[in-house]
C-alpha cells in the first residue's frame, strides 16, 4: 500500500505556482488577486477559507477576504458580488459555500462572472466542463485528477466508481474520469443515497473515489484488493487518543481499507491540500488568458 500525500504533491504545486508569480512581478505584472467572500460561522467553512488565504500569501497573491455576518440579505451578497465582476484587479473569487438557508445558491453562483469563477461552479463553467472545453474546473476534482496524474495511477480502460453526486465533488468527477484523455479514459459508475446494495459495486472499482460526507462509510469488505482508494471525506470526532480530545477522518475506514488498496488518500494530508491548490492553479489561469 502507498498513500497518496496530497500534502507533498500541493506543497510542489504551490511552489511551481509561486515561481511563476515571481517570474510575472519581476516582468512588471501586478500579483496575481483572489478574493473569497464568507457568510456566518461555519465551522468548516472558517477553517477552509483561513488556509485559503494563507495559501495565497506562500505562493506571492494578493487575497482579499470578504466577511458578512448569516443576517446579509441576498441582494447585499450579490452587489458585493457584482462589484468584484467589475474590479479590474481581482483575477477571481470564491463564494463559499454552504451559504445561510435564506439565500439561494444558485443565484449566487449564477450571479459570478464566468471568467472569474475560479471553483468553476458556473453553469456555463460546468458546461465547458462536460464538453472539454477550456474552463475553470472545480477545486477538488481537478485535484484529485493532479493526484492521480502525479503518482502515474493508470486509468485508461479501468472501473472508476464514484460515491456521491454533489454539484462540487461528485458530479463533477464523473464527468472528468469519463473524458477521453490520457489521464481520464476510466468507465464511470456514479452511487448515491438511493443506490441499491452499493457494495457490490464499490468492489468492482479499480479507482474508487469517495465523496458522500458520511464519517467511515466504505469499509475493508466495499473495496476489492489492489484498488486505488481516494477519499474526500472530513469529519471532525471525538478521540480520546489525542491531546485536543479531536481527530480528523474521512468517508473511508483507513485502518481497514489500506490494508487492501494500493493506493490511498489519508485524511488529513490527502484531497484537502490539493483543492486548495487547484483553487490557486485556477486563479493563475485566469492571469494568464488576460495576459494574452
Ligand atoms: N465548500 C466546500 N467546498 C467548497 C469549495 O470548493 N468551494 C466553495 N466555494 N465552497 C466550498
Amino acid at each position: 500500500m502507498e498513500l497518496i500525500s496530497g500534502k507533498e504533491i500541493s506543497a510542489a504545486v504551490k511552489s511551481e505556482i509561486a515561481e511563476e508569480v515571481e517570474q510575472m512581478v519581476s516582468a512588471g505584472h501586478k500579483r496575481p488577486h483572489l478574493a473569497v467572500i464568507i457568510v456566518g460561522h461555519d465551522g468548516a467553512s472558517e477553517t477552509y477559507v483561513a488556509s485559503k488565504v494563507k495559501s495565497c500569501a506562500q505562493v506571492g497573491f494578493k487575497s482579499s477576504e470578504i466577511r458578512y455576518e448569516d443576517d446579509i440579505t441576498q441582494e447585499e451578497l450579490l452587489s458585493t458580488i457584482n462589484k468584484l465582476n467589475n474590479d479590474d484587479d481581482v483575477d477571481g473569487f470564491i463564494v463559499q459555500l454552504p451559504l445561510p438557508k435564506h439565500i439561494d445558491e444558485d443565484t449566487v453562483i449564477q450571479a459570478i462572472d464566468p471568467n472569474k469563477d475560479v471553483d468553476g461552479f458556473h453553469p456555463i463553467s460546468v458546461g465547458k466542463m462536460v464538453q472539454g472545453l477550456p474552463t475553470f474546473l472545480p477545486a477538488t476534482p481537478a485535484g484529485i485528477v493532479e493526484l492521480l496524474k502525479r503518482y502515474k495511477i493508470e486509468t485508461s480502460g479501468k472501473h472508476c466508481v464514484v460515491v456521491g453526486r454533489s454539484n462540487i465533488v461528485g458530479t463533477p468527477m464523473s464527468v472528468l474520469m469519463s473524458r477521453k484523455e490520457e489521464w481520464a479514459n476510466c468507465t464511470v459508475t456514479i452511487c448515491h443515497s438511493r443506490t441499491k446494495n452499493i457494495e457490490e459495486i464499490t468492489r468492482q472499482a479499480d479507482i474508487l473515489i469517495v465523496a458522500l460526507g458520511v464519517p467511515h462509510f466504505i469499509k475493508g469488505d466495499m473495496v476489492k484488493e489492489g484498488a486505488v482508494v481516494i477519499d474526500v471525506g472530513i469529519h471532525r470526532v471525538k478521540s480520546d487518543k489525542t491531546k485536543s480530545g479531536w481527530k480528523l477522518i474521512g468517508d473511508v475506514d483507513f485502518d481497514e481499507v489500506s490494508k487492501k488498496s494500493s493506493f490511498i488518500t489519508p485524511v488529513p494530508g490527502g484531497v484537502g491540500p490539493m483543492t486548495i491548490a487547484s483553487l490557486l492553479q485556477n486563479t493563475l489561469i485566469s492571469v494568464r488568458r488576460k495576459m494574452k
